[in-house]
């Protein structure tokens, strides 16, 4: 089976081709294609939804027809089309699901709507075909949720953030340090310089809480006050410790809240045994070793898929339509765009937003 992939949910333009050879099987990236909008958006400090829109409109046609070129195939070698149909910016989504769709009707292909989320957290199998159940800890710019997969579709949410995503704490403390943006990347390189890396003290969200959830707010403020009685004076030196002590910080909660997690999947997955990290922040080797050695500790295998499949991609939107298509999953072609579209159903009823 042969799945190209579109995703345009937030500031990436990506399409992909996918192929899997037997069920269990890992898949095989035929073609990657990703065009940063970086630059469209670095002068406004954040992702402006409108010029993301108009640049997904702008570009995506020919990314396709590169991902088709880069697989060494045209339209007729595929058996199927992934689109991310949400949650995400609805004007980059509706630009790739009405281009999904278009190909798809003209085809005669099938279409799959998938859930960007559902995206990073199946990317372990298309990269290690790691088995079901496992733990996923999906930690990105929009989201920092822990989940036990089940299942292709079949997600139970153990924790989620009560405010900030951890990725978006990245990019605020990045910002207000100065470091620019995107954060996350700049936090890591700054860090990587630290002289003196546990210099400032800062709260542990969240630590020894009996639940799973996340919080990054307060982190956010705790930096907001040190970067203030630094005050002008600081020098590239103080808030490489800052960020390092940062560093610090986010690992000391993730790894609390992580093993949290594993003895509650433990108790309820036994057959269980393996922690998948996913999303933007899991391109993070700092916290990448961290886990990696929480793991060791706990017996569970540690799985982080490569950085460029950690990161928004159209690879890892193909791979989960093609689960979903050799499961017999399609999608009609009047699916509606979702905003919003939480993973597990029973957050999605008391009203989680994604
Ligand atoms: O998954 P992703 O590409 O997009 C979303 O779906 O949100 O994640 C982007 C987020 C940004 O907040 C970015 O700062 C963060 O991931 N990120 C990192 C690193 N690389 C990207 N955070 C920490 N360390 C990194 N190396
Ligand atoms: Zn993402």
């Amino acid at each position: 089976m042969i799945i190209l992939g579109i995703e345009t949910s937030c500031d990436e333009t990506a399409a992909a081709i996918v192929a899997a050879d037997g069920d269990e099987a890992p898949g095989r990236v035929l073609s990657n294609v990703v065009l940063s909008q970086l630059d469209d958006h670095r002068p406004y400090g954040g992702v402006v939804p409108e010029i993301a829109a108009r640049a997904h409109l702008q570009h995506l046609d020919r990314l396709i027809r590169q991902a088709l070129d880069d697989a060494g195939m045209g339209l007729d070698g595929i058996d199927g089309i992934a689109a991310t149909a949400g949650p995400g910016l609805i004007g980059g989504v509706m630009v790739g699901v009405m281009t999904a769709k278009a190909i798809a009707a003209v085809r005669n292909l099938p279409f799959a709507a998938v859930n960007h989320l559902e995206g990073h957290a199946l990317t372990a199998r298309l990269t290690n075909g790691v088995a079901f159940p496992f733990l996923l800890l999906l930690v990105s710019g929009g989201h920092c949720q822990l989940l036990a997969v089940e299942g292709v579709g079949r997600y139970r949410r153990l924790g989620t953030t009560i405010d900030d995503a951890v990725g978006e704490a990245f990019d605020k403390a990045a910002k207000l340090m100065g470091l620019g943006y995107p954060g996350g990347p700049l936090m890591e390189q700054a860090a990587g310089r630290a002289t003196d890396p546990s210099r400032f003290p800062l709260p542990v969200p969240m630590k020894g809480r009996p639940d799973c959830d996340f919080s990054f707010s307060g982190l956010k403020t705790a930096v907001r006050r040190h970067v203030e009685l630094l005050g002008d004076g600081a020098s590239a030196a103080d808030m490489e410790d800052l960020a390092a002590s940062f560093h610090i910080a986010v690992g000391d909660s993730l790894i609390d809240r992580c093993d949290r997690a594993m003895k509650l999947f433990r108790e309820q997955w036994p057959e269980g045994r393996t922690l998948v990290v996913a999303g933007g922040v899991a391109a993070n080797q700092i916290l990448r070793a961290r886990l990696t050695k929480l793991c060791a500790k706990r017996k569970f295998d540690f799985v982080a898929p490569p950085l460029k499949l950690c990161t928004d991609n159209a690879a890892m939107i193909a791979w989960a339509g093609l689960e979903r298509l050799r499961l017999g999953l399609v999608d009609g072609l009047d699916f509606a765009p979702r905003p919003r579209w939480p993973l597990d159903p029973a957050a999605a009823k008391a009203g989680a937003k994604a």
